[in-house]
């Protein structure tokens, strides 16, 4: 298709106007704050693409101000610059009342000299830091949530600073969601409620283009994700839920399946989003402190969001994901998530794991993942 054809295509900026028409009351706040944090996506999308070049690769270095995040993660450069481009590139517009993120301990408050607005913002800057150095496909994922009204009513220098508690919103109530993929194609993905649309950025014009409009995810599919190096961790229900697909054609499942694991969630949402499968990251018994390896209100509620908004399913195994009532910022939660219907038997197993180990041949001592 010759590269004219994109003249008819609507750019974000355009799709976000013709949406707002529909809400002749809207201030305009809102696509105001997507266009910002579309640019700062842009940024690290270009911060991305130069790797070595640039100089971003590798570990923050402890001189420059630390290197270990509040999880206790080695953070990367670009994880630490990703925080900061999506901080100034929104700060400023008096549409934020305050924002939280992964690489962030505390809730970042909107400086004194700039107004606030009406909404918060959730970040994780950068998801899959891990492949940045072998240049693995990484991402961002953002939440816009409203901000607690007292924020607004009162004039700014008597406005109370944003609390932790302000971000403790479950996910239903995010009012957006949305996430860039920085693969061979820099994409961003977004919610509004109405529905999942995918622009693609034109690196010449700068623009995303709506390139994937009302995306669907298969209800259906043979293809699933998880790290299999945590099997002996896992609860009998997700045992049991691979095993089955590991079974193949001979298996109860009667099919076989295709396994991915890329290790950056962003990008296995993407390919979930565009041909179906499932993504576990469950709670295991790995580690006491740590319900689960990523974080609901950055990483877990967005990508639910987008999931469900596309006719897939999110959950934690045994409850909606966006049911959910946050009680810390980086909480950790088990998060299983794509084609409906696989989604649901996920949780079916873990509604009644007994009574389904004991039925289940598997579990007898031809496991596949028993010692
Ligand atoms: P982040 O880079 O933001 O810390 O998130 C990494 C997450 C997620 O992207 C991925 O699915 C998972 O961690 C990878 O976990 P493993 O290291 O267990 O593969
Ligand atoms: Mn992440
Ligand atoms: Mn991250």
């Amino acid at each position: 298709m010759p590269l004219s054809h994109n003249n008819h295509r609507r750019t974000l900026t355009q799709f976000l106007i013709e949406e707002r028409r529909r809400f002749p009351g809207a201030s305009g706040d809102f696509n105001a704050l997507i266009l910002d944090v579309a640019i700062a996506c842009k940024a690290i999308a270009r911060a991305v693409a130069f790797g070595e070049l640039g100089g971003v690769m590798g570990n923050h270095a402890a001189e420059e101000g630390g290197s270990v995040n509040v999880q206790g993660e080695t953070q990367k450069k670009l994880d630490v610059l990703s925080n900061e481009v999506f901080i100034r590139r929104t700060e400023w517009a008096g549409n934020l009342a305050g924002m939280a993120s992964e690489e962030m301990d505390v809730p970042y408050q909107i400086p004194g000299q700039y107004p606030r607005g009406k909404y918060l913002l959730v970040f994780d800057p950068l998801d899959g830091s891990s492949n940045i150095d072998v240049n693995v496909s990484v991402g961002s994922i953002f939440s816009v949530l409203r901000a607690p009204k007292d924020l607004d009513d009162m004039p700014r220098d008597q406005q109370r600073d944003v609390t932790e508690a302000d971000f403790f919103q479950p996910g239903a109530k995010q009012v957006a969601a949305g996430y860039a993929l920085y693969g061979p194609t820099t994409m961003l993905v977004l919610t509004v409620g109405d529905g999942v649309n995918g622009f693609t950025l034109d690196p010449t014009l700068g623009e995303f283009m709506l390139t994937h409009p009302h995306i669907q995810i298969p209800v259906d599919t043979h293809e699933f994700a998880i790290n299999a190096s945590n099997a002996r961790f896992w609860e009998a229900p997700v045992k049991r839920y691979v095993d089955e697909c590991l079974a193949g054609k001979p298996g109860p499942r009667a099919k076989d399946f295709n396994m991915r694991w890329i290790a950056s969630m962003v990008a296995e949402a993407h390919r979930i989003l565009m041909r179906g499968g499932v993504f576990l990251y469950p709670r295991d018994t790995k580690d006491a402190t740590k319900p689960g390896r990523l974080r609901l209100l950055y990483e877990a509620n967005p990508i639910g969001m987008i999931m469900e908004q596309a006719g897939g399913r999110a959950s934690t195994g045994e409850v909606p994901m966006l049911g959910v009532q946050p009680t810390s910022l980086h909480q950790r939660i088990g998060l299983v998530f794509g084609s409906k219907n696989e989604v649901e038997r996920i949780e079916r197993y873990h509604a009644d794991p007994v009574k389904h180990e004991l039925d289940n041949p598997l579990f007898a001592e031809r496991s596949l993942f028993r010692s």
